[in-house]
């Protein structure tokens, strides 16, 4: 796994450096391309020359010594790693790293690096325990860092309790690990859709929901970080990740066309979005005006209290009847504003029987049946075939963000839908809202099983499905 790979390895300075030479000599045997980066404190307890001796590279501490490559030395060194791991963490880089310090050699090095960045944090358990680092630590988390550890046991201040660097071969293992669940989406597509779909009324208005399109960017990115083909159909207005094609859509029906357009090659489909159930029947050609008198908006003869956005004037039909059946937006004498919605279609429910009826007719849909070519996916493709390893593609996968009796809609969700997992959410638990860095979910799966997880960052909630969902495949 770890061979041919460009690994920084950042030393700061605790007393848990000594353990950072049995890591690097692990990398090293491991075929790893091992760069170590001290802090001047780290030198202090371990000299660089051990570092040099075990990795044939040199050992980088200070910014202004003389290059040993032509080339400005942590720019380079960021661009070749692969992986870098800081091994131990104190404190001191902990904080440094979480605010965006860059006063030394490693400092800077790790505001530049654009690979995957582990930690294992080493430190005294009363500072490991203090605010100001679990504050620093959620803040890292938040933003990609991967932590190993801390392990509990004797510290070097004589005291037992959290806060030990983990051992070399943990941190290898797990180094070894990420590397070996990257693999495995090597060449499969994954299509995410997030945001909370926006259905329009008129030309400046929509109904919309609180859907933010962190949880679905942050799918995206985790997947694309795995290496998968990953398509974001989006309704969030938020940046997608490097490498992510991105579909920007605004309604239920356009997210839709667009799920469709990339299901039939895709491996895995994720509908984190909250979409629309229902649009308003008809949109106003024109700005749906507030004052009646002013608007110049038709009155509805004979039915005495109420009045339609007419045609000419605001671009929606009336039918003259005196009712609002037609899908106009109505006004009423008493100063209410009726809207009529249409249900939506169900995305998710839809991609569920394309992939059902396939299994049950294998020459059919999703290949050349008429649901196919409804949908605009008559294309060859393996939609609903178990693979040679068995699973049934696309693996499909909802969200549900609930207020109450969670798990039973989640199940009823599942089921209805054809899923193969669903993960939901208590919108009402604090750290569990719309909009927020954080959330608490849990994972059910089409054979019952079930997984409740603590409060993570959705960064971390999104690695962790990643890795669920590559278990669930293979
Ligand atoms: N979904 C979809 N198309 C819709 C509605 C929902 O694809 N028109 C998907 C969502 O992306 C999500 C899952 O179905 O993955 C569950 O969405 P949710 O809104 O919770 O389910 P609904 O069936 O709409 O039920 P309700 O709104 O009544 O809770």
């Amino acid at each position: 796994m770890l061979a041919g790979k460009h690994v920084v390895c950042g030393v700061s300075g605790g007393i848990a450096a000594y353990k950072a030479a049995a890591l690097v000599s692990a990398l090293a045997q491991k075929g790893g391309h091992v760069h170590v980066v001290m802090t001047r404190a780290a030198a202090e307890f371990v000299s660089p020359l051990t570092f040099r001796s075990l990795t044939g590279n040199p050992v980088h501490s200070e910014m202004f010594e003389e290059p040993k490559v032509w080339k400005v030395e942590h720019v380079g060194l960021a661009e070749q790693a692969d992986l870098a791991v800081v091994a131990p963490a104190t404190a001191n880089v902990l904080a440094k790293m979480a605010v965006g310090v860059a006063d030394d050699f490693l400092s800077t090095l790790l505001l530049a690096l654009t690979c995957p960045v582990f930690a294992a944090p080493a430190m005294n358990r009363a500072m490991y325990r203090h605010e100001a680092t679990q504050h620093n630590l959620a803040l890292l988390r938040g933003r990609g860092v991967r932590m190993i550890g801390p392990a509990v046991g004797m510290q070097a201040c004589g005291t037992a309790g959290e806060g030990r660097m983990s051992e070399p071969e943990e941190i290898v293992a797990a180094l070894e690990g990420f590397l070996a669940r990257r693999g495995r989406w090597q060449g499969r597509k994954v299509v995410v859709t997030a945001g909370g779909t926006r259905e329009p009324l008129d030309p400046v208005r929509y109904i919309g929901n609180a859907g933010s399109g962190k949880m679905g960017h942050a799918l995206a990115e985790a997947f694309q970080e795995s290496g998968a083909q990953v398509v974001l159909v989006t309704a969030a207005e938020r940046e997608a990740a490097v490498g992510v094609k991105c579909v920007r859509v605004m309604t239920a029906e356009q997210m839709r066309t667009a799920v469709l357009e990339e299901f039939a090659e895709a491996d895995v489909v994720v509908k984190t979005a909250a979409v629309a159930d229902y649009r308003p029947v008809r949109v106003a050609e024109k700005k749906i005006k507030k004052d009646v008198g002013g608007s110049g908006v038709d009155s509805i003869e004979g039915d005495g209290d109420a009045e339609r956005f007419g045609k000419d004037n605001d671009g929606l039909g009336t039918d003259g009847n005196g009712t609002c059946e037609d899908g106009s937006v109505c006004r009423h004498d008493d100063g209410r504003l009726s809207v009529e919605l249409v249900p939506n279609p169900d995305i998710l429910a839809e991609l569920g029987r394309i992939k059902v009826n396939d299994i049950r007719k294998p020459s059919g849909i999703g290949r050349t049946s008429s649901i196919g070519k409804q949908n605009g996916i008559g294309k060859p493709n393996g939609i609903g075939k178990p693979n040679d390893i068995g699973w049934k593609k696309p693996f499909l996968v909802g969200f549900a963000a609930e207020t109450h009796d969670v798990l039973a809609h989640a199940e009823e969700k599942l089921r209805r839908k054809n899923a193969d997992m669903f993960v939901v959410n208590d919108v009402t638990q604090e750290g569990a809202g719309f909009g927020g860095d954080t959330n608490i979910v849990s994972v059910l799966f089409r054979d019952g099983s079930r997984e409740e997880w603590p409060l993570m960052s959705k960064t971390e909630v999104a690695r962790r499905l990643v890795d669920v969902i590559g278990d669930r495949m293979t």
